[in-house]
């Protein structure tokens, strides 16, 4: 007879190569399944029943550390797809992608101003898999935040934080804080424009809690502006602090799920309003082994493939300019999971609306199971509970539509006109053009624009020519992609005409384009107008511009970027 651990060439001596290859392999399997040999493992694979008495894979869940993290079972009805769209599930699995792919990017990435910005550079040009690691990464934050999200929604409309899972919920809007702290506290970490000017705004928001506002800014910057002490900071936070929280708060929730409670059934099937035979079918055992664990990694499979689809076809996480403290981009926002609370600021003052009231949203939000005590889930019972969820997803929309620079404060009409095509941070479709899609031509332009935003109709003698396209006269369109893009532009700049009243009518836009040296382009958009000053009591309109020069290189499918007025 085999005795494990005899010895495998003793074994081999007695029962030939074949038995002894095989009941190595079978011992092993044991070893590493916690008690699951080969032919049991075969039959979780394909669904049959177990193999042997008493029941192996219960065994394996008792034994094995990680499998009985897991109940044994579930009652079917709280496995059904529509119930929990699997969204807590995906909560989990979105942390855990984002804990091995940041473990990964942290071997490359230091937290310091004068380097952060160049190991992002290094990850997406140098590191095998960077730019799919830091896509992955910065997709799966995106995307956790909205599971997550999501899933509180689904347990809100389905009622199951009431008894009793209050404290599940507790802990729920905990985990809800803490995912979208983490990645915010991630943004910061590329040190682009976008995350400095993001973070600034965010942070700008502690300051005005009531009594400890500067006290609470300080502590997160580490100085009055974000510089090397904010950057070290929320890189603690995002790689330390906050995983640390999430792992404990993710443990308690699952384990109140799991172990106390389990999942709650569809309402109708516990309060006895489904017919008997769907309460029957609700009612059935699934065990986590196999039925439960092959549809998890069948959802694991479809999700990464989603995702590296997604990636390869029309994802790139975001890398602008290098931050700068002293240039603030024009339409600074929040990241979206916080326009809603931009939107807010928009409203009035900053203490009252930027903290005193998402204060107490929370607060309400942490209450819900304690505010509606009402002991039916069912919709129909829940009315006014039902109603105010709508209510809220409502103005949560309507406050993030309000946070984005739709809505607002506009900037200054000619400033609108220049960031929609040229942007500060991204393309536009003026840099799209490049190097070879502006043509040069060998006209002088009909005026210039002077440093005090005026016309200046004196051209000097020394001005290399140029192709001069003036939007609202298509004759000197000079053909191919450019028509398009004037065509646009001259678009624009009628609609701004006709929106802003006094201050911008009878808009224009002279588009030149010059061979400054030779492989290197200069682009000049000059927007003109006439406008009323305010306050001004005899209605004479002046007439004003407003310049932006870019520089292309040939060889490079960068440009070079450059504010004036005037020259
Ligand atoms: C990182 C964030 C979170 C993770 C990983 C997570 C994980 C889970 C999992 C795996 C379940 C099992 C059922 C299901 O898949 O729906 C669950 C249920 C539950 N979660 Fe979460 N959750 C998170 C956030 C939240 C939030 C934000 C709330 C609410 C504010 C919440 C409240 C609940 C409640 C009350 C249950 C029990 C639902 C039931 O029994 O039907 N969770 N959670």
């Amino acid at each position: 007879m085999y005795i494990p651990g005899s010895g495998f060439f003793n074994h081999l001596a007695d029962k030939g190569l074949r038995q002894a290859v095989s009941d190595k392999i079978e011992e092993t399997t044991r070893a590493v399944l916690a008690g699951i040999g080969v032919k049991e493992a075969r039959a979780l694979l394909r669904g049959d029943p177990p193999t042997e008495k008493p029941n192996p894979r219960y065994r394996a869940q008792v034994k094995s550390f990680t499998l009985h993290l897991r109940p044994k079972f579930y009652q079917e009805g709280a496995t059904w797809f529509t119930h929990t769209f699997r969204l807590g599930f995906l909560s989990v699995f979105f942390f855990v992608v984002e804990t091995i792919t940041g473990l990964i990017l942290m071997v490359y990435y230091t937290p310091s101003p004068d380097v952060a910005y160049s190991d992002m550079i290094n990850i997406l040009s140098n590191v095998n898999y960077g730019k799919f690691l830091r896509d992955m990464h910065r997709l799966g934050a995106e995307l956790m935040v909205i599971v997550v999200a999501l899933h509180m929604v689904r347990v809100y409309f389905t009622g199951s934080y009431k008894h009793p899972r209050q404290f599940t919920w507790l802990t729920g809007v905990v985990l809800l804080l803490v995912t979208l702290f983490l990645s915010f506290s991630g943004y910061l970490l590329p040190w682009d424009q976008l995350a400095l000017w993001a973070v600034t705004i965010g942070t700008s928001m502690a300051d005005a809690a009531p009594l400890v506002g500067p006290q609470l800014n300080l502590i997160l910057r580490g100085s009055q502006d974000i510089s090397a002490g904010g950057l070290l900071r929320f890189y603690l936070l995002h790689i330390f602090l906050l995983p640390l929280v999430a792992i404990i708060f993710i443990s308690v929730h699952y384990y109140k799920v799991a172990r106390e409670h389990s999942i709650s059934l569809p309402a109708a099937i516990e309060e006895g309003e489904a017919p008997p035979a769907k309460v029957a079918a609700a009612k059935r055992r699934i065990d986590i082994l196999p039925d439960l664990i092959t549809s998890e990694i069948m959802w694991i499979t479809l999700t990464l493939a989603g995702m590296v689809l997604f990636m390869a076809f029309v994802y790139s996480a975001a890398l602008e300019s290098h931050a700068n403290p002293l240039k603030t981009p024009l339409h600074t926002t929040a990241p979206w999971y916080f326009l809603w609370l931009q939107g807010m600021l928009k409203l009035g003052d900053k203490t009252w609306w930027g903290v005193i009231w998402p204060t107490v949203i929370f607060l309400i939000l942490f209450a819900v199971p304690y505010i509606d005590p009402g002991p039916s889930r069912l919709a129909k019972n829940r009315k006014a509970g039902i109603t105010a969820g709508v209510v809220v997803a409502i103005s949560i929309v309507v406050l993030t539509f309000m946070g984005t620079g739709l809505w607002g404060v506009p900037a200054p009409p000619a400033e609108e006109i220049i960031q929609e095509f040229i942007p500060e941070e991204g393309v536009g479709l003026v840099r799209e053009l490049g190097y070879a899609g502006l043509p040069t031509g060998s006209a002088l332009p009909a005026f210039l624009c002077d440093r005090t935003n005026q016309i200046d109709t004196e051209i000097p003698v020394d001005y290399i020519p140029g192709g001069v396209y003036d939007v609202s006269d298509p004759t000197t369109y000079p053909g191919g992609e450019m028509n398009h893009v004037l065509a646009e532009l001259r678009d624009a700049v009628d609609r701004e005409s006709n929106k802003r009243g006094n201050n911008f009518f009878d808009g224009n836009l002279q588009f030149t384009v010059q061979d400054w040296q030779s492989d290197l382009k200069r682009v000049s958009v000059i927007v003109t107008w006439l406008e009323i000053p305010e306050g001004s009591t005899d209605n004479i309109a002046i007439s004003k511009c407003f310049e932006k020069v870019l520089y292309f290189q040939q060889k490079s499918d960068y440009d070079l970027l450059e504010w004036t007025v005037g020259r």
